[in-house]
């Protein structure tokens, strides 16, 4: 297939739906190619297990952006969301990003439309703006520092006590820090529908049955399930609170995927995934994340499609924000790579 043809079928579907030829062995294809074309694949925790197990790195979203704006492939392929790979792009724009479904978004994203959070903010002047890393490029415009799960408490913390500050868009990630840090917020009204579907009441018949087993929760969950929570964090947080803990049973309130590294990590401990509001479903997975496949990596990888082209002057001013960020982090120790 020739690379015109490569393009409209991914401007059709948003993801090349070219099939590996049946006689080729994917995994060992994908890593000859890797290779080949000095080309690395950074995933996130909350990738199928097989993506997860392909993949270069594994990590959160702090941590992927590290990985992106440090490594030396030519090729950087984001088995993640789309602003996981709008981010990597606009950290290291002379580089190839990747991802291979440009449908891969992310509800927490769309819940923050640029128009709507620029009305908001000539609203509201002279606050500082705080944007989570879940936010498109044009949102991180508007935006003095970024932030992750990982970082938000810390970045709040590291402003002057009386800064007013603008913390968008999860709604109980920014309430959560407020209750933590007693700052003045105010905050989007957004929220992630996979940490949203939660049941406290699902979640405390489990523990029921397992009266020792601890609950931990990603601070995007609703306040009812953080206040349940032994343990609220990142997933990189609660993989560490997991790892270091010595229970050994435990119910994890965030995506599915990162039991994949919790059960690779400890074996012998026992994950149990908290079940959504939902009762048709044992288990909250976040199907944007789920989009990514073996045969669309194994396509991305083969054709180089679909790309992430963003702009100069949208990159320019969105890497601002993003700078911040990894500046406060790295002064912190969040610094993944030494
Ligand atoms: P982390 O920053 O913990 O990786 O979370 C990203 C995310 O999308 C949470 O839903
Ligand atoms: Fe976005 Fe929620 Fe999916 Fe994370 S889990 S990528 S916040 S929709």
């Amino acid at each position: 297939m020739n690379s015109g043809q490569v393009y409209f079928n991914v401007k059709k579907y948003g993801f090349c739906n070219i099939n590996p030829p049946p006689d080729i062995d994917i995994i060992e294809d994908i890593k000859r190619m890797k290779k080949e074309k000095n080309a690395v694949i950074l995933a996130h925790f909350y990738q199928n297990s097989d993506i997860q197990d392909i993949a270069d790195f594994v990590g959160d979203s702090l941590v992927l952006a590290q990985m992106a704006e440090k490594n030396k492939a030519d090729i950087i392929i984001i088995a993640g969301v789309h602003f996981m790979a709008e981010t990597a792009k606009i950290l290291v724009p002379d580089k190839k990003v990747l991802i291979p479904d440009l449908n891969a978004g992310c509800s927490l994203a769309n819940s923050c439309p640029a128009d709507k959070f620029k009305k908001f903010l000539e609203a509201h002047p002279y606050h500082t703006v705080i944007s989570y890393v879940n936010t498109t490029a044009e949102i991180k415009t508007l935006t003095d520092i970024v932030c992750t799960s990982t970082n938000a408490l810390k970045i709040v913390e590291s402003l002057p006590e009386d800064e007013k500050i603008i913390f968008a868009p999860d709604r109980n990630l920014g309430n959560y820090i407020k209750s933590k840090t007693g700052r003045d917020m105010l905050i989007w009204d957004g929220a992630c529908h996979v940490h949203e579907k939660f049941s406290v009441v699902r979640i405390l018949k489990i523990k029921e049955k397992y009266p020792e087993a601890k609950i931990i929760a990603h601070p995007e969950c609703e306040e009812t399930v953080l206040k349940i929570a032994d343990h609220i964090g990142s997933t990189s947080s609660l993989l560490n609170f997991t790892d270091k803990d010595n229970s050994k049973t435990y119910i994890v309130a965030t995506e599915s995927g990162i039991l994949h590294q919790m059960k690779k990590l400890n074996p012998d401990k026992h994950f149990i995934a908290a079940p959504p509001k939902d009762i048709t479903y044992s288990c909250s997975n976040c199907e944007y994340m789920k989009l990514i496949s073996m045969k669309k990596l194994w396509a991305t990888l083969k054709y180089e499609q679909p790309e992430i082209i963003l702009e100069k002057v949208l990159i320019n001013k969105a890497i601002k924000s993003i700078h911040k960020m990894l500046k406060i982090s790295k002064d912190l120790g969040y610094n993944y790579i030494k």
